[in-house]
């Protein structure tokens, strides 16, 4: 499985803190908006990803997250010339996607909830045609919006209708099998000129291939879209580190708890930032686990409800040096 990261667009309505900064690069609470869609396609156990950004934006991300090898990662990059709709992701990604699947996170999209890298990577396993993630709403014409039948089956998807059939948005995290390239270079540009995800989500329902998994009470999806939505997103990461003392899309730490990397690595990217709370939180969760590692089987105080939804320290695969 591929990961695509969309982070282009005009940040019109985050003027003027978008007049030369990317949306996707503002701060929410302690990290760079992009470290959130960053962690979730981490937590799907996603590490091949490609980010795609304005020609102006696209230097800073680099800038920020290289090629990624210091999470055990592989990013790769790529410029989406005009924002021509989200949907382009497919087009601009065909190289990168090939002949695998590939979920599609946008850039501005936060989520969190409990055991969402266990759902996440057991959708990606099971994935037939398309997976989309509902999460009901106040204000569902502002979104996509997912219809459901009696037995929660996905039978309808509208993109901003003005009369909204159901109160469930259809969140920013998109999965799909291989077709989707082709699929998107069927789409026609809608009426504002994009080509739109919510048609690709429509072919696949056409073809009987579209599921809906429901986002319940519990988790946490936040869009970032307004003044006042990202000040929100930053106090509700605000509260619940300082409440819990964990860290909210860490992508460091996800790192290292998904096995991408090893112990010693995330100590000398805590040691980088060490003069911040955040890099204090890496060399702390590095030297505990070194700790832990002699005493098999002990889990670390307080780590025991992740935010990850993973047993603490679980490799799933072999970690990196
Ligand atoms: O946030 C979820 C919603 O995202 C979905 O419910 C909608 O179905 C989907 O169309 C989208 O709606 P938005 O109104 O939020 O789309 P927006 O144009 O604001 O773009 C969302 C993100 O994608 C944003 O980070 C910018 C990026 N983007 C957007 C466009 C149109 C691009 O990178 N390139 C683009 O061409």
């Amino acid at each position: 499985m591929k990961g695509i990261i969309m982070a282009g667009g005009s940040g019109t309505r985050l003027k003027p803190l978008t007049g030369v900064l990317s949306k996707q690069l503002l701060p929410v609470y302690n990290k760079p908006m992009v470290y959130y869609p960053l962690s979730v396609l981490m937590l799907a156990g996603i590490r091949d990803i490609l980010i795609i950004s304005s020609p102006a934006h696209l230097p800073l991300f680099r800038a920020l997250l290289g090629d990624g090898s210091h999470l055990g990662l592989r990013l790769d990059y790529a410029e989406q010339a005009h924002p021509g709709g989200i949907a382009e992701a497919f087009l601009i990604g065909a190289d990168h996607i090939g002949a695998d699947a590939v979920t599609l996170v946008l850039g501005d999209n936060l989520f969190h909830g409990p055991g969402f890298s266990a759902l996440l990577r057991e959708r990606a396993r099971r994935l037939e045609g398309c997976t989309l993630f509902g999460y009901p709403v106040r204000d569902p014409q502002r979104y996509g919006v997912a219809e459901i039948d009696a037995a929660g089956r996905l039978i309808g998807v509208e993109e901003k209708p003005r009369k909204p059939r159901s109160e469930l948005a259809v969140t920013g995290l998109y999965m799909y099998d291989r077709h989707v390239v082709d699929i998107a270079r069927g789409l026609t540009p809608s009426a504002r000129g994009e080509l739109e995800v919510t048609d690709i989500n429509q072919a696949y329902l056409e073809r009987g291939q579209a599921e809906l998994v429901q986002l319940g009470r519990g988790f946490v999806w936040l869009d970032t879209g307004t003044h006042d939505a990202l000040l929100e997103a930053g106090q509700y990461v605000q509260i619940l580190e300082q409440r819990q003392s964990v860290r909210i899309a860490c992508v460091e730490e996800i790192a290292y708890r998904m096995g991408f990397i090893g112990a010693g690595r995330l100590l000398r990217l805590g040691r980088e930032h060490a003069d911040t709370d955040y890099g204090t939180y890496l060399v702390e969760l590095a030297e505990r686990s070194a700790r832990d590692q002699q005493v098999p089987h002990a889990p670390p105080p307080g780590l025991v409800a992740d935010p990850t939804g993973l047993p603490p320290f679980a490799a799933t695969r072999s970690p990196g040096p």
